[in-house]
């Protein structure tokens, strides 16, 4: 059921809703009491979360390395619920140029040949961001050793590099990562700072040069209703359009808290419309949704209808292509190690047993009918 072209805007979230109650009580009637043939069969809302999305919407996860190559239940449980990947931190800078010069794709090429025998694509994160830079460039610059000319040389190196080594296996990039900040003015980086705000533009032609095919985007969080932010993004897209820079798409991050409530579907549809209009995929990239701990059941329940929103928001949006989480167990999440007190964002309990939020995701993907 594809329901996007229905205007206005709130119509397809009532209309999803609608539907969703009811196949839902559909699916807890008794199967063997021989429907009457005029009926359909039942919706099936169990299975992985990939089949039940079937072909047209990508589903993902975020994967932790160590855990990869560590827990054999969380390595099958990559395989069998996603049809996309991303590396958590492995091909971010730091890691993929820990000295400078000295270039390491070891770990995430071992993600991109796990994602290949998996039949899964691989989302590519991320190219230019303010964290997670290695310490030889940061200190380079802190000491004036690495001049702005410098700098840029580096940059475009770096970008021509890691967009080079995995050309034809990445089918979306997130070129920069959380360039503006929550005022919607562009975010005070190194970035910005030694290069001025045209380091953006100059990002995306180096990746489009080094890479011709994949869709290049523009990710960061607090964008996925709209907002200030989400509005100075939606003008930096159309800059960079109006200069025939290579952008084509926009991420929404997607991190939530119970304990701040969400957008209402409608909300995260019109904002994804308008990046729609202008010629761009959008997606959500890094989903979770986190509580102070502990938790209980009304927790649980909210936070269901968090991941739900978020996934809704995608599905009733025209050209939403991939759907990913942030971690899908929450025995591996950063979550605890970056909020203190909270916990608990993923799919999976710590011991990979279904949460409500997982049921959530299946009865919304079985019912969109994908
Ligand atoms: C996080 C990882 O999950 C952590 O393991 C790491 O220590 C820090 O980065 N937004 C992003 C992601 O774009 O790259 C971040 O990932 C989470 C917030």
């Amino acid at each position: 059921m594809k329901v996007s072209h229905v205007a206005p805007a709130v119509a397809p979230a009532v209309v999803m809703a609608v539907v969703l109650v009811a196949a839902t009580l559909y699916a807890v009637l008794p199967s063997a009491t021989g429907s009457p043939d005029h009926m359909q069969a039942p919706v099936r809302v169990d299975g992985p979360l990939r089949d039940l999305a079937g072909r047209h919407l990508l589903v993902g996860t975020a994967v932790d390395h160590a855990a990869f190559t560590a827990d054999p239940v969380y390595r099958d449980r990559v395989g069998t619920e996603f049809s996309s990947v991303t590396a958590e931190n492995v091909m971010k800078w730091e890691v993929v140029e820990p000295e400078r010069g000295v270039r390491d794709y070891a770990a995430a090429d071992e993600l991109v040949a796990a994602a290949k025998r998996n039949g899964q694509r691989v989302r590519g994160h991320t190219l230019v961001w303010h964290s997670q830079v290695p310490a030889w460039l940061t200190d380079g610059v802190g000491s004036g050793e690495i001049t702005p000319t410098e700098l840029r040389g580096i940059l475009r190196r770096h970008i021509l590099d890691e967009v080079g080594h995995f050309r034809g296996k990445i089918y979306q990039w997130d070129v920069v990562n959380e360039v503006i900040d929550d005022e919607g003015n562009l975010r005070d980086t190194l970035w910005l700072r030694e290069l001025g705000p045209g380091y953006i533009a100059d990002a995306f032609r180096w990746a489009h040069q080094a890479d011709p095919r994949a869709k290049l985007f523009l990710n960061d969080y607090n964008v996925e209703g709209l907002s200030p932010k989400s509005d100075a993004y939606h003008q930096l897209a159309r800059d960079l359009l109006a200069q025939r820079v290579p952008v084509h798409g926009f991420g929404a991050q997607g991190h939530y808290g119970v304990q701040y409530g969400f957008h209402s579907t409608a909300d995260v549809v019109a904002n994804f419309r308008r990046f729609e209009d202008l010629g761009l995929e959008t997606a959500v990239t890094e989903a979770d949704v986190r509580m102070i701990m502990p938790t209980d059941t009304a927790k649980l329940q909210a936070q269901a209808q968090g991941y739900g929103v978020l996934l809704q928001g995608c599905l009733l949006s025209r050209r939403c292509t991939s759907f990913t989480v942030w971690g899908f167990t929450d025995k591996y999440s950063w979550v605890p190690g970056f909020f203190e007190g909270e916990g608990a964002a993923n799919l999976l309990d710590e011991s990979f047993a279904a949460k409500p939020a997982y049921r959530e995701m299946q009865a919304v993907l079985a019912l969109a009918g994908r």
